[in-house]
């Protein structure tokens, strides 16, 4: 259903890869709310080609950027600017990526060279987009950005190795950055810590399908999907949330609460 939350809203959505990514379930809704948008991906990423299906069916143009390099995001931001016509009203931060979880290093014997590489993908490339705006005003006045996130950052889950720290690094920018933003232009900034879902980037960390069905199972509401989240980014950048910033919120089906379910208690075979 559609409310047409967004309408007029311009935006830049970062980190559609294929179908499953979290980004792109964020176009589709942000589309069908009546907003335009530029996508934007890795170069690399662009290969795979897929995005562009996404494009078509969002009337959306792509601007290639590695979210490390304040180059290709100023670039980014001057494109959009350019194309949609002004500063965008919106901007979701859907990036993360640790060489150690993908190489399977044990959080004991991290490579540092591989550990620095994850956090400025997954936590200092919210700061360099924060700051490439803020510095070319590039974003409008009630203007909302999201990044997603985890409770690793808050909680231990052993495979999830150094994106947890990525992850509370994230939510520290939010916060740090969000009251900047919101003294000067009344800019929202949060993070959406999301449960577990089935994506290339989630899909990569050890023990996945046990972990989300664990996850499943202890959350009263079962575990939040990607079309939940695009959900909750569509509310967020509306004008419906305009004063909730530097929060980091849940949309785990009330995981974040719990301490044990009767469902994961009967999985142990108590009575
Ligand atoms: P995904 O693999 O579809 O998306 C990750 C995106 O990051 C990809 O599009 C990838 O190309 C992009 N990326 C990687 N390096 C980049 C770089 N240098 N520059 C620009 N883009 C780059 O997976 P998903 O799950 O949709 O991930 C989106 C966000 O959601 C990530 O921040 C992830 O940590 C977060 N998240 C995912 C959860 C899950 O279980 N899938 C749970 C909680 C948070």
């Amino acid at each position: 259903m559609a409310f047409n939350l967004l309408k007029g809203k311009k935006g830049i959505i970062f980190g559609a890869l294929d179908s499953n990514s979290i980004a792109w379930k964020v176009a589709e809704r942000a589309f069908e709310e009546g907003a335009k948008f530029t996508l934007t991906n890795a170069p690399v990423a662009m290969r795979m080609g897929e995005i562009q299906k996404l494009a078509e069916k969002t009337g959306s143009e792509i601007i290639p950027a590695d979210a490390t390099s304040v180059e290709d995001l100023e670039n980014l931001f001057a494109k959009s600017v350019e194309i949609l016509g002004g500063p965008v009203d919106f901007v979701l931060h859907s990036v993360g990526m640790s060489v150690n979880v993908r190489k399977g290093r044990p959080y004991t014997d991290l490579n540092y060279d591989w550990l620095a590489k994850g956090w400025d993908v997954s936590a200092v490339s919210f700061h360099k987009v924060l700051q490439t705006a803020w510095k070319l005003d590039a974003i409008a006045e009630w203007g909302s950005v999201v990044a997603l996130t985890y409770i690793a950052a808050q909680r231990t889950f052993p495979d999830y190795s150094d994106m947890a720290e990525n992850k509370a690094y994230l939510e520290s920018i939010a916060r740090s950055f969000g009251y900047h933003y919101g003294i000067r232009k009344k800019v929202r900034i949060n993070t959406i810590s999301q449960s577990p879902t089935r994506t290339t980037a989630g899909s990569g960390v050890k023990g996945f399908d046990a972990f989300i069905d664990y996850a499943e199972k202890m959350s009263p509401l079962g575990n939040a999907t990607a079309d939940d989240c695009a959900n909750y980014c569509v509310a967020l950048f509306s004008d419906l949330m305009r004063r909730v910033t530097m929060q980091n919120l849940y949309n785990d089906g009330g995981f974040s609460s719990m301490g044990v379910s009767e469902l994961v208690m009967k999985h142990f075979g108590t009575d």
